[in-house]
């Protein structure tokens, strides 16, 4: 969505932001501002673009040692030097930042200009700032609790007064905001990737909470005011974990760390003995987990496509009735919880709105709600009833690559867990943890295909229309993999079952409309193979990802790319590597930004 940051300490404030906007560009980067507070003024610069084009705009004696930021994702207004943020009050002497969605802005904009503000932008946002205004009596801190009482919607906001030199107030509702705790100076951001230059104590609020800082410390208060004590925690990540190490995009170092993100996923996790799974955070007993009747899992996007192959698994081997929902349908169905069903919300990034709403639906309807997140102290890990994190390491890219095969280890290993409280046997269970250790060695199999892939990109980038096509635990795959493609290259992909082509969709093929079948050596390998040939018979292309030496499959394709054979559960691992490389070649064909693609954010914070 949009990222925040604010700084107070005795260091010059803009270098401090900027780097912070810099960290967070990933969340949105539409356009840019910094404010900095010095000598009783507000000085803000603020551009459409890239923070590199903020960077070179502010002048060199932008002086002052407290200030904020902000990277936006516009949600309300175009994308212009005006719209960005910060937004002040008409006298200058109040600015703010906003991450969210003000809903009542409307009513609230009628009032102000009846009051006779003028306002300047087209945001939702602007209203925050002279609420605070209004309501200033000398303490800023109490003029922001009195404005955030009259915003319906969501936010994460930092403010600062010209008359409170070094202070910054912080206000947390649907939308992250985290404190750093640094040596006489203090930090504020959407998220810690802003702050790990500087500092790894953290504080997380909670929806309802404000916090107000100066170089020397902080307070927290909850929605009735009340001063809370909050537990510092010590970030786990390492700055050079945010580094590209000489890969030309995040995307890229992120698709080929996947040997060892999915490493880091299940070391750890396995009780050999019981030739079963360790997953500590699900707080579930091996009594509790046999008394699991379903298995119901909440996601977006990429996730929601690992949550497939989650419910995938655990319906083929624990033989435990599973589906997964896209958590935005979820939340808005009035859904029927029943009992003895154990939810998933699945999330990379921990934040994004739809699947923390639809995870607190399901809460206050009773339902036990896990999370399988990979941003430690996220919201929805903080607010699930417990959960596994995939460890997967920062995602900075907006295209998720390393999360989704790192999401769909840790449902192998649920998976593993409840077969072994079934009829999964130890000779089965060892079998299992085999073929799991051994992913991340096949996934750098994969990987190597690199050159044929890069080759097969030149040749496809140019199509207007794609269509990605596998069945069985495959299908998500081939989703993933038109998600991919359309995300980062634009081109317009469909994914869909191979059996379903021939319910429709096929009168889209034609001469120049390539088809990309998943084409494994598992039990439905002739049945794709007839779908293919359905496609070869229309004239339409047709490239294959199939198991490396499938002579018949390369001889009936146009083009192929070859892939290790595994046991057929853990196709996904070595079928979607070639499909995020694919999709990543066809982007830098095109000339897109691989990293931040047109109109997207990383983590989608709004409804
Ligand atoms: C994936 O490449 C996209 N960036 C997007 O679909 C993403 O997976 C989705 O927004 C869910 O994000 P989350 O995993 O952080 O919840």
């Amino acid at each position: 969505m949009c990222g925040i940051v604010g700084y107070c300490g005795l260091r010059q404030a803009s270098d401090i932001l900027i780097d912070g906007l810099k960290r967070l560009e990933y969340r949105g980067y539409d356009s840019a501002g910094i404010c900095v507070g010095n000598s009783g003024l507000l000085n803000i610069v603020k551009r459409k673009g890239k923070i590199k084009d903020l960077r070179e705009v502010v002048p060199l004696e932008f002086k002052g040692l407290y200030g904020i930021g902000h990277t936006r994702w516009a949600t309300h207004g175009e994308v212009n030097d005006t719209n960005a943020h910060p937004h002040s009050d008409a006298a200058g002497k109040v600015a703010i930042c906003h991450n969210g969605i003000i809903e009542n802005y409307e009513s609230l904009r009628a009032i102000l200009t009846k009051e006779g503000i003028v306002f300047r932008t087209e945001t939702d946002s602007e209203v925050i700032a002279h609420l605070v205004s209004r309501s200033y009596k000398g303490d800023l801190f109490e003029a922001v609790r009195e404005a955030i009482g009259l915003l319906k919607g969501t936010y994460g906001i930092v403010v600062v007064h010209a008359d409170e030199p070094g202070r910054i107030v912080g206000a947390r509702n649907g939308s992250p905001l985290v404190a750093g705790i640094g040596d006489d100076e203090m930090f504020l951001a959407s998220d810690v990737t802003a702050m790990m230059a500087h500092t790894k104590q953290v504080l997380y609020l909670e929806d309802g909470e404000m916090i107000d800082i100066r170089p020397s410390g902080y307070t927290i208060s909850d929605a009735h005011n009340r001063e809370v004590e909050k537990k510092i925690e010590s970030i786990t990540w390492e700055l050079e974990q945010i580094e590209k190490h000489g890969y030309a995009h995040y995307m890229q170092k992120e698709i080929h760390e996947q040997p060892q993100s999915v490493l880091r996923a299940i070391q750890g996790r396995f009780n050999r003995e019981g030739a079963t799974a360790k997953l500590g955070g699900l707080n579930l007993t091996p009594k509790e987990l046999l008394n699991i009747e379903r298995v119901k899992i909440i996601a977006a996007g990429t996730s929601y496509h690992a949550g497939m192959v989650g419910a995938y698994l655990l319906e083929s081997l624990a033989r435990i009735p599973a589906s997964a929902e896209l958590a935005s349908e979820v939340r808005y169905r009035n859904p029927i919880v029943e009992k003895n069903t154990l939810y998933f919300a699945v999330s990379q990034s921990g934040e994004t709105a739809d699947t923390l709403y639809a995870m607190r639906e399901l809460q206050r309807k009773g339902a036990t709600v896990l999370g399988v997140c990979n941003v430690v102290g996220s919201t929805i890990a903080r607010e699930s009833d417990g959960g596994v994190y995939i460890h997967s390491g920062p995602e900075i890219a907006v295209a998720s690559t390393k999360a989704f095969t790192s999401q769909i280890s840790v449902f192998y290993l649920f998976t593993l867990l409840m077969a072994r409280t079934r009829d999964l046997s130890i000779e089965g269970g060892l079998g299992f943890v085999c073929g799991l250790e051994s992913i991340p060695e096949y996934i750098g199999k994969a990987l190597a295909q690199k050159p044929k892939i890069i080759e097969l990109a030149k040749k496809y980038a140019q199509a207007q229309d794609f269509l990605f096509l596998g069945r069985g635990i495959n299908y998500p795959v081939a989703l993933e993999g038109a998600l991919k493609l359309k995300e980062i290259s634009y081109i317009h992909a469909e994914g869909y079952s191979a059996a379903e082509i021939k319910h429709g969709p096929i009168a889209l093929i034609n001469e120049v409309t390539p088809s990309l079948f998943l084409i494994p050596d598992d039990h439905l390998r002739e049945k794709v193979i007839s779908n293919m040939k359905e496609i070869k018979a229309r004239k339409g292309p047709v490239i294959a990802v199939c198991v490396e030496g499938d002579q018949e499959v390369m001889n009936i394709a146009d083009d192929y790319i070859e892939v290790p054979k595994v046991h057929e559960l853990f196709y996904p691992y070595v079928m979607v590597v070639p499909l995020q490389l694919f999709s990543y070649y066809c982007a830098l064909e095109l000339k897109r930004n691989v990293d931040q693609p047109r109109n997207l954010a990383k983590s989608v914070t709004v409804e």
